[in-house]
């Protein structure tokens, strides 16, 4: 797993498009942490890495949201008021887990069960401060079962 401190939200931001780098067709990135701990900034950076130069926004209302990249396209999820298997079904999530798409999950706390074997997970926590963030990067086995709590 790699850990990285961020400091500000540009600083998160311009990690998730350096992170854009290691990005392959298939992907799906399983963001944890709370509310306002720095998803959507990751997410705009690594749309911006993918070469994606449309504003990202946390996609609540509508579920997900689709940006076409240069070489992949991102579907960006908002699972904050998915609850069962059949809210899942209803955003997409299933039909675009089998493309070549790069799929970005906010709020995975809620869908982990859902996810592919091979997730990248991607937690943000609170650091010393306001402003910082401990970012942690790596496969689910390398998280604590309690990373949903
Ligand atoms: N190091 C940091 N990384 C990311 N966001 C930060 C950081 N420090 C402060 N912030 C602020 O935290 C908020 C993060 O919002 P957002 O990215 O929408 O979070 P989430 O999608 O997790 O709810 C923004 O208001 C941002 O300015
Ligand atoms: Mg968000």
């Amino acid at each position: 797993m790699n850990q990285y401190t961020t400091n500000s939200a540009q600083q998160t931001i311009a990690l998730g498009t350096s992170f854009a780098k290691d990005c392959r067709a298939g992907d799906v990135l399983a963001f944890f942490g709370g509310m306002g701990m720095g998803k959507t900034a990751f997410v705009k950076g690594l749309a911006k890495g993918l070469g994606i130069s449309a504003d990202v926004t946390s996609p609540t209302f509508s579920l997900v949201n689709e940006y076409r990249g240069e070489a992949l396209t991102l579907y960006h999820f908002d699972m904050y008021r998915i609850n069962t298997w059949e809210d899942l079904y209803s955003t997409g999530f299933f039909d675009y887990l089998d493309t070549d798409a790069v799929l970005a999950v906010e709020w995975s706390e809620n869908i982990e069960n859902a996810l592919p074997e091979g997730a990248v997970y991607i937690k943000i926590q609170a650091g010393e401060n306001e402003d910082q963030r401990i970012i942690s990067i790596g496969k689910g086995e390398e998280f604590d079962e309690d990373i949903g709590d």
